[in-house]
């Protein structure tokens, strides 16, 4: 096989909680994530030269070694030297739908996609535990990336559970197109305001982490009960994110007024997402707060959960 092609979904964060920080520098995490039908489709070929190239139309996208799908390819070329020398470098195409910096782990999933295609290409059989390990050495959210779905994410967030699948809520996801939000600045502030709070003895870490285990937005989760659900969404990284970007703590009580489940901030965010009963009730509240907002930089888009990762594109 020389060529791959891939789809590769966005994900939110319906739990996001920081319990305290860890000695290689980053935070102890309890978080459920979720993979929405956002997605973005990859090609990989096996060009037979010994070059790496990316390509993609959106010019927010690298297209050099700082890309993580261009760092999940060198880091097969690693770990696989010799059948990386059988068949040489790859192109790798990107089509992007997911907004770039956003909370939504769109680069997490390429460089998910790029692991995933490359394993069927040079017929490796690693199986998605093996692929998991490879993907935590790239980032946090990539290991969740490959196998999607609902799931509870500890450590880093690379310590995954899988729990019940909640494929049956829409969502409306909106940015304002020139907003990022830098996610170490996020953590960063996060720390220096509320490093006071964190828990350090590991059998309190052990204790936070089974409260959500067994607590109640797993089982509403468990009972797909989406009112239940938009109540106890809940994200950490907004004490700091809402009060320094004013336009996503409106877009956040906007949606809430216009009546949708529940609103939170995804990831680090910029983006918002909103939870919905149905695809006709999302639409016409993106209409309405579309329209009460009325900025031609907000980007709005209206999809489901979703209960795969990393797909083949048949
Ligand atoms: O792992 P990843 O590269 O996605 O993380 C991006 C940044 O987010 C890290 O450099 C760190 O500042 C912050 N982070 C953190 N703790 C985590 C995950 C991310 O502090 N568990």
């Amino acid at each position: 096989m020389r060529s791959f092609s891939l789809i590769a979904p966005a994900k939110i964060n319906l739990y996001l909680e920081i319990i305290g920080d860890r000695p290689d520098g980053y935070h102890e995490l309890v978080m459920i994530m979720q993979t929405v039908n956002l997605c973005d489709r990859l090609d990989l070929h096996a060009n037979g030269t010994d070059r790496l190239r990316l390509h993609c139309q959106n010019p927010e996208v690298p297209l050099d070694e700082t890309n993580l799908a261009y760092k999940a390819a060198k880091l097969m070329q690693q770990e696989f030297p010799q059948i990386a020398a059988n068949f040489g470098g790859l192109d790798i195409t990107i089509d992007k739908s997911i907004p770039v910096a956003a909370g939504l782990a769109g680069g997490s999933s390429n460089a998910a996609a790029v692991l995933v295609g490359i394993n069927q290409i040079w017929s490796l059989g690693l199986t998605v535990p093996e692929l998991q390990i490879l993907a935590a050495k790239l980032g946090s959210d990539i290991p969740f990336s490959i196998s999607g779905g609902t799931a509870i994410a500890t450590g880093r967030g690379e310590q995954l559970d899988s729990i019940h699948d909640l494929d049956n809520l829409w969502v409306i996801l909106a940015k304002h197109r020139n907003l990022g939000v830098s996610t170490p600045w996020a953590y960063n502030t996060y720390k220096q305001k509320f490093a006071h709070e964190y828990l350090s003895d590991p059998h309190d870490v052990k204790k936070a982490v089974s409260k959500v285990h067994s607590g109640p937005l797993v089982k509403a989760i468990s009972h797909k009960n989406g009112v239940e659900i938009a109540k106890l969404l809940h994200n950490d990284l907004e004490k700091v994110v809402l009060p320094a970007y004013p336009q996503v703590a409106q877009l956040r009580s906007e949606f809430k007024e216009a009546g949708v489940l529940g609103a939170m901030m995804s990831g680090s965010g910029p983006t918002v997402f909103a939870l919905c009963e149905s695809e006709n009730q999302a639409t016409k509240i993106k209409e309405k707060v579309q329209a009460k907002i009325a900025d031609p930089e907000l980007d709005f888009w209206v999809t489901k959960l979703c209960s795969h990762g990393i797909l083949a594109n048949q």
